[in-house]
């Protein structure tokens, strides 16, 4: 008979916490033995729910997808908001899962933990080595202690207590579960909205910000999710080999990049948009070039498997589907 872990997945309405729930359940997890709380059921900045919470569940094993995320023009309005609740979320549910026999653990991070200007691709060993990004720094700093929260748990309490908590950096993500908001959206949601729009009303041409040669890396969600239990089902030995103590973490990562210029026409191949596409030179272009190295992953065995076209197809029909359901 097999015996089933206990999975704790918090953020599990997010973008990445629901193919996480997924992928367990396409890998045979019973779903009973997934356990979920929305934000409005449990606030997980609160540290007395948050204790009580694991005290009554008990969970096993905790998927730590959980965060308050957002865009440029969120993280530097709020950045309040962006730094406190993302530490409070992580120590909270970190301490709480460790006071509860919490043995394995797999927190989200995030490419914006590593130096603006790290050299390319970013190798895990760039964590520390320079100024961040200003416009999202208390959110990336709120990342990095997640960071070094796992790793020091790891470092006090695994010989006593057999702790094992592990944290992987993805890259740009798009799929299922995305927000497509015209404003607050990230690259590929925008320009789905944007072109599937432009197809609608018949709009002769689509004007895209910046130059359209900076190079981005894209990797599907459900790959995502397929490396988070990859990672988080690796033998300790195994995960310790391609790790040190005081850098514990993993980029996850498709392993190459595109142009915005290729990404644009990538999308409206796939929507069906036949106008022509312009790029405005007089607008920002940001940084040239954003891409993770991802050797550490592969030589754990793991690689992306969904291509951008295929990958961008089921986002578009996510798109239509969250379109749909609208009142
Ligand atoms: N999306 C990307 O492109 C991307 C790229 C790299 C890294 N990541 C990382 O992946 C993680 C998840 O991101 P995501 O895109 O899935 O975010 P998301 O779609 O916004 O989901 C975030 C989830 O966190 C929950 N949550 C937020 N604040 C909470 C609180 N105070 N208490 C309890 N629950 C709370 C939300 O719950 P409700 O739904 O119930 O409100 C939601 O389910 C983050 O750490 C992020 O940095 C994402």
């Amino acid at each position: 008979m097999t015996i089933y872990p206990k999975i704790y997945v918090a953020g599990h309405r997010g973008m990445v916490g629901s193919a996480i729930v997924r992928q367990l359940l396409t890998q045979g997890q019973p779903v009973e033995h997934i356990v979920t709380r929305t934000h409005a059921e449990l606030e997980l900045t609160d540290q007395a729910a948050v204790r009580f919470f694991f005290e009554t569940e008990k969970p096993d094993h905790v998927y730590l997808a959980a965060a308050k995320v957002g865009g440029i023009h969120a993280n530097t309005t709020f950045p309040a908001e962006f730094i406190y609740q993302n530490l409070m979320m992580q120590a909270n549910v970190i301490d709480a899962a460790f006071n509860n026999g919490v043995k394995k653990l797999l927190l989200l991070g995030s490419s914006c933990i590593y130096p603006k200007l790290a050299p390319q691709p970013m190798r895990e060993d760039a964590l520390l080595n320079g100024a961040l990004e200003s416009t999202n720094e208390p959110y990336a700093i709120a990342k990095i202690a997640g960071i070094k929260l796992c790793e020091s748990y790891n470092r006090q309490y695994r010989q006593s207590h057999g702790v094992d908590y592990r944290s992987v950096m993805p890259t740009n993500l798009y799929g299922p579960g995305d927000n497509y908001h015209p404003e607050y959206s990230h690259v590929i949601p925008a320009l789905i909205r944007r072109f599937h729009e432009a197809k609608v009303s018949h709009a002769p041409s689509i004007t895209i910000w910046g130059t359209g040669t900076p190079k981005r890396e894209f990797l599907y969600v459900d790959d995502m999710a397929a490396a988070c239990l990859h990672v988080m089902n690796l033998p300790q030995a195994t995960y310790q080999q391609h790790t040190q103590s005081t850098l514990g973490h993993i980029n996850v990562g498709w392993g190459d990049d595109i142009t915005i210029k290729e990404l644009a026409e990538t999308i409206a191949r796939v929507i069906g948009y036949t106008g022509d596409i312009a790029f405005d030179p007089s607008k920002p272009d940001g940084t040239p070039r954003k891409l993770m190295d991802s050797t550490r992953l592969h030589a754990l065995g793991w690689h992306a498997s969904i291509g951008l076209e295929a990958g961008l197809v089921k986002a578009y029909e996510d798109f239509f589907n969250q379109q749909a359901a609208k009142p």
